[in-house]
């Protein structure tokens, strides 16, 4: 089918659902809903068989649904509506949750069901819940309202299903306001989640208002509620009333102002705090001879002082007696490279670009120089830029059934990228692979990546089963009879591409052409890198995702090129 996405933007649930419809052999294309016309006009080019909306702000222009079946994709069972469904569903302490695919109509989140799925809520943050059991829930009842359609059935009207229709507003900032000296811990941590990773809990913290994030239980904490007693790493301590929750992340409640570590935010204040251990983004566990290291880092975003952190994590797992490591990244996010953020904060952005990727690239290179160890990257949280090829680092890459990657720079302003990428993808995928995967700007499903050899091994199984079956494959694979045989061929092999290319040669040249992302006279990455963490909305649709607008492009620029 031709298959056209009107979303409000392309989030995680968009690509996820346009892989997966990709992989089915269905034509998609994108247009972001910009207003009316731009979308009456992307109907008109591309004359969808459907039209998909798996994450508007605003209803579909009744031209378009009454014209053809547009498939809204809602957050919430059968019978909710509005456009806070899921920081609802954790404000009000729900125990399960699920999705619905309705058919668009004149009422808002109330047209005619196709398929619904359910699943039981879990203590997490609104975008993990998103980023998994929403998006897998969204990923089935979409292909299952497709396959109806497909086989002309006809969806079922809420009156049929005698479902009475709730609506709720959107949540508001009262609606989740902490009130620190009556609330407990659950409370304060069920209301940030709720708001994370947007728009935060708006609060006050030393004094200046700022929106909250990133908070978990500080177990063993206690003080004055609503005080601040401690810090860990980049998180504060704050006493709630029966315990106390770290903070990790924080804006200030200024306009522009950045989403970044609670401590970079109040530096001066964090000096004068007692330092604990409590809250890690690094950890490192081991069983039998395999070794495993978590790199939870938020939003998967990788600053200097980070690549410096896990790279000492990796050389201290490298002196323990295991015979493989696994790099588990974090649940949500495997990797997405730099920390754009703590790039944007800095006080010159080009200075700290060149030190982040040094860092990367240094944490990168000890990875590919290890050779008395298998490692593995178990990718089960998504990974985008240069996250990707930091994964293929290492010597086989696991990857979840239902994770998405974005193997791509380009689109932070045509970045050439690092981490080793030029030794790596032809490496792993081959000469004519490694060109495409460099090529191409779009999502990019497991079984996508497992044919281009940007992945070895697709796990299937859901965020929870993921995690148990890299252990057990990981000891299997420690255990196994022939590991000493495949790391002695490991060490032979990297002799001998070392003998071809030396790394140095390749990081060199990367690294050159990055010099010129960051200090030459084009200011692309600067802009682009500006407008990702300001969220400047996009004016129209990238060409690369509204592919039925290619050849209004092509023509634009044969246009231009004879005038
Ligand atoms: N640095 C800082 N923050 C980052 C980040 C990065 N490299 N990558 C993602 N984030 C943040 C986003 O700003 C967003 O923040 P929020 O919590 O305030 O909403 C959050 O992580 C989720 O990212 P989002 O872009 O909404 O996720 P997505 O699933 O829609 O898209 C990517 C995934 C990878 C395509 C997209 O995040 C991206 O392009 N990231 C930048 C990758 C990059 O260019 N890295 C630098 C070069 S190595």
């Amino acid at each position: 089918m031709k298959i056209l996405f009107l979303c409000h933007s392309f989030n995680s649930l968009s690509q996820r659902l346009f892989t997966e419809l990709a992989a089915q052999g269905h034509e998609v294309s994108v247009e972001f809903d910009i207003n009316d016309a731009v979308a009456l006009e992307a109907v008109d080019l591309f004359e969808p068989d459907i039209v998909v909306a798996p994450f508007l702000k605003r209803a579909i222009p009744r031209a378009i649904w009454e014209s053809r079946i547009c498939l809204v994709v809602h957050p919430g069972p059968v019978g909710d509506g509005g456009p806070s469904a899921l920081d609802w569903a954790l404000l009000n302490g729900e125990a399960e949750w699920g999705v619905t695919v309705l058919q668009a109509d004149s009422a808002l989140d109330a047209g005619p069901v196709w398929a619904e799925r359910r699943f039981a809520m879990r203590d997490a943050t609104k975008s993990s819940l998103y980023r998994h059991e929403v998006s897998e829930a969204a990923a089935e009842a979409v292909l299952e309202a497709i396959a109806k359609i497909g086989a002309g059935r006809t969806p079922q009207t809420l009156d049929t299903l005698r479902v009475t229709p709730v609506w709720r507003n959107g949540a508001k900032q009262t609606d989740r306001a902490i009130d620190w000296h009556n609330d407990d811990t659950d409370t304060v941590l069920r209301k940030i989640a709720s708001a994370d990773g947007m728009p935060g809990v708006k609060d006050v913290l030393f004094g200046e208002n700022v929106y909250l994030f990133d908070t978990h239980r500080a177990d063993g904490f206690a003080g004055d509620p609503g005080d601040v007693i401690a810090r860990s790493g980049s998180a504060f301590a704050r006493a709630t009333r029966d315990g106390a929750v770290w903070i990790g992340h924080v804006r200030k409640g200024r306009d522009k102002a950045l989403k970044l570590p609670a401590t970079t935010v109040f530096r001066a204040e964090a000096e004068s705090l007692p330092e604990f251990p409590g809250y890690a983004d690094i950890r490192y566990e081991e069983e039998g001879y395999a070794g495993f290291l978590h790199f939870g880092f938020y939003n998967g975003a990788m600053g200097t002082e980070a690549c410096q952190r896990l790279l000492g994590a990796w050389q201290e797992a490298l002196k323990r007696p295991t015979k493989a490591i696994v790099l588990m990244g974090g649940p949500d996010h495997w990797s997405n490279g730099l920390n754009l953020n703590l790039i944007e904060a800095a006080e010159s952005p080009a200075d700290e670009s060149w030190a982040n990727i040094n860092a990367m690239d240094d944490l990168a290179e000890a990875i590919i120089r290890t050779t008395d160890r298998f490692v593995v990257s178990a990718v089960g949280g998504n990974a985008g830029a240069g996250g990707v090829f930091l994964a293929r680092a290492a010597d086989a890459v696991w990857l979840r059934r239902g994770a998405v990657l974005n193997p791509y720079y380009k689109d932070m302003g045509n970045l050439y990228g690092s981490e080793f990428w030029t030794y790596l993808l032809p490496r792993h995928a081959g000469a004519e692979n490694a060109e495409r995967i460099a090529a191409a700007r779009l999502p990019m499903g497991a079984e996508e990546a497992l044919s281009l050899g940007l992945a070895d091994e697709i796990i299937h199984a859901g965020r929870e089963g993921f995690g148990e079956t890299v252990r057990d494959m990981a000891l299997r694979l420690a255990e196994s009879t022939d590991l000493d045989e495949r790391l002695r061929e490991k060490a032979r092999r990297r002799a001998q591409d070392e003998a071809e290319k030396p790394l140095a040669r390749y990081r060199d040249e990367e690294l050159q052409r990055m010099r010129r992302n960051f200090y030459g006279f084009d200011p692309s990455y600067h802009v682009a890198r500006y407008n990702f963490v300001h969220k400047v909305p996009k004016s129209r649709t990238p060409i690369t995702i509204a592919r039925h607008r290619e050849n209004t492009a092509r023509t634009r620029s044969r246009r231009r090129a004879a005038s």
